[in-house]
């Protein structure tokens, strides 16, 4: 007779099994990249397709690895907008490469949680030191550097970096008593009308309230106009109000226009106000001293952020949060249950970034960044950005030489921002033509109240013939719609 079989003493995958699932995975990655081209950009599937082709229920029994990897083939990659295509031109880049995607499965690997010095000493030391190499790296001021009285944390977004800046401005302007009072004097808050969402979600966060939010005028460029700034700062001041924060932008989402960072920080110092920097996306050009004039004006900055997950090759979720006096950050979010206390922290002599941030876990986050630097080196990583950037100039050209295209603003970096001739109807039918021909992927603005075609050229391997290519296309379905 027949012995039923012992049941299993684990389900976990060994060490073994892990290896060549691992090399599996890793091969699968390889090649899609080799591939990566031949999909549609943008995912042509309908809402409810990915749903509709996935089991009602989850499995009861274990599936074996191979029929897993193969779904993702199957049922997965057709919901698949290629961010990682070169022929990605939409929004900003969020941008992955191999030596990021590696740092960031070794931090998978030691799975571990950084919230406190204590817990891996090395995932606070590591990330107090990159952040610091960044520091030195892109030019910004030395109160950012850890010697100093600041110092930079990784925070998973720019938008918690905005809240944490906008909180620390709040405590500062109450005298830390926001916190446990609640918000009481009638603060408000100042950024132009072309500020990225995270700050006005930032401001209701912080229960400031949007209404205290003043959205200043931008001038022909899209930047603030720091005349209008000083204005509304004197009027709400005239009316008992409190003003307490600007957050300027370096590089707006729209348009990737420049604010006057010295103007409006000259005009913080003056009333003392937090001044904020919000550099997401274009931060990442100060690695090239050629380009470090636009972030002239930092060194009035008491918080700055931008993201290594968009142009710096650090797959995401990577923000660096930079305050000029992390004593107050830290006395703004710090709060120390019986069961953290630890000697180390007891000791004074380590960061404990759960103080840092919003939420108390962390991952080892530096470890992709410190790959991505050690892997391109500075020179490797501005060899990069000064090819985006010349691909993007060499793309407003054409827009230029175009009678039938107008250049809506000139392009300080890498996004070009144009349309074709003719209404938002017009423009809007050039766009979802290329989307949907798979062929590259474009998404919209709305400048001066009109529909603006964004052409985003950041994209990890995004080289010369796709932007050419991109051009050609964007010519083709222009003649198509014209005649
Ligand atoms: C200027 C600016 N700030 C903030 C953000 C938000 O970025 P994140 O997704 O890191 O929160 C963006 C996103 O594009 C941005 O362009």
């Amino acid at each position: 007779m027949a012995s039923n079989p012992q049941p299993k003493s684990s389900f976990h995958m060994s060490p073994e099994e892990f290896r060549q699932h691992g090399h599996e995975v890793v091969d699968w990655i390889a090649d899609y990249f080799n591939r990566i081209e031949s999909y549609p950009v943008l995912s042509q599937v309908k809402p409810g397709t990915i749903r509709a082709s996935l089991p009602e229920e989850a499995p009861t029994k274990p599936e074996s690895f191979e029929a897993i990897l193969a779904d993702v083939e199957k049922l997965i990659v057709p919901g698949i907008t290629h961010w990682q295509s070169p022929n990605f031109f939409g929004y900003f880049p969020c941008n992955a490469s191999g030596p990021a995607i590696l740092g960031d499965l070794l931090s998978s690997g030691f799975g571990l949680q950084g919230m406190l010095w204590a817990t891996s000493p090395a995932c606070t030391e590591l990330e107090t030191h990159v952040l610091d190499w960044l520091v030195n790296a892109m030019g910004l001021p030395q109160k950012f550097h850890s010697s100093s009285t600041g110092g930079g944390v990784i925070q998973d977004t720019a938008s918690s970096a905005n809240f944490c800046a906008v909180l620390a401005a709040r405590e500062r302007a109450t005298n830390l008593e926001s916190n446990g009072k609640g918000v009481r004097e009638k603060l408000v808050a100042y950024t132009s009308t072309q500020a990225h969402s995270s700050i006005e979600k930032a401001i209701k966060m912080a229960g400031i309230g949007n209404e205290n939010l003043r959205l200043i005028e931008v001038g022909d460029a899209f930047a603030m106009r720091s005349e209008a700034l000083a204005a509304a700062i004197a009027k709400d001041k005239d009316a008992g109000l409190v003003p307490f924060l600007v957050c300027g932008t370096m590089g707006t989402t729209s348009s990737n226009a420049m604010d006057p960072l010295r103007q409006i920080g000259a005009i913080c110092r003056e009333h003392d106000l937090w001044f904020h920097v919000d550099a997401a996306m274009s931060g990442t050009a100060a690695l090239c001293p050629e380009f470090r004039q636009l972030q002239g004006g930092l060194e009035y900055a008491d918080s700055y952020c931008f993201d290594p997950h968009k142009w710096m090759f650090t797959n995401f979720d990577c923000d660096c949060f930079y305050v000029a006096d992390r004593k107050l950050l830290i006395q703004t979010l710090s709060v120390l249950p019986e069961y953290l206390k630890n000697k180390a922290t007891e000791s004074g002599a380590v960061i404990d970034y759960r103080d840092w941030h919003v939420q108390l876990g962390r991952r080892f986050r530096a470890l992709k960044l410190w790959f991505v630097l050690r892997y391109y080196g500075v020179e490797g990583l501005q060899f990069h950005v000064r090819e985006h950037v010349r691909l993007a100039q060499q793309f407003a050209e054409w827009i230029r030489d175009d009678e039938r295209f107008e250049l809506v603003v000139p392009p300080p970096l890498n996004l070009v921002c144009f349309r074709l001739k003719g209404g938002d109807e017009l423009n809007q039918q050039l766009m979802d033509a290329l989307n949907r021909s798979g062929d590259l992927f474009l998404t919209q603005t709305r400048l001066s109240e009109r529909l603006t075609l964004r052409m985003s050229i950041g994209q990890t391997n995004t080289e010369e013939r796709h932007v050419e290519r991109a051009w050609k296309r964007i010519q083709e379905e222009a003649s198509r719609l014209l005649n």
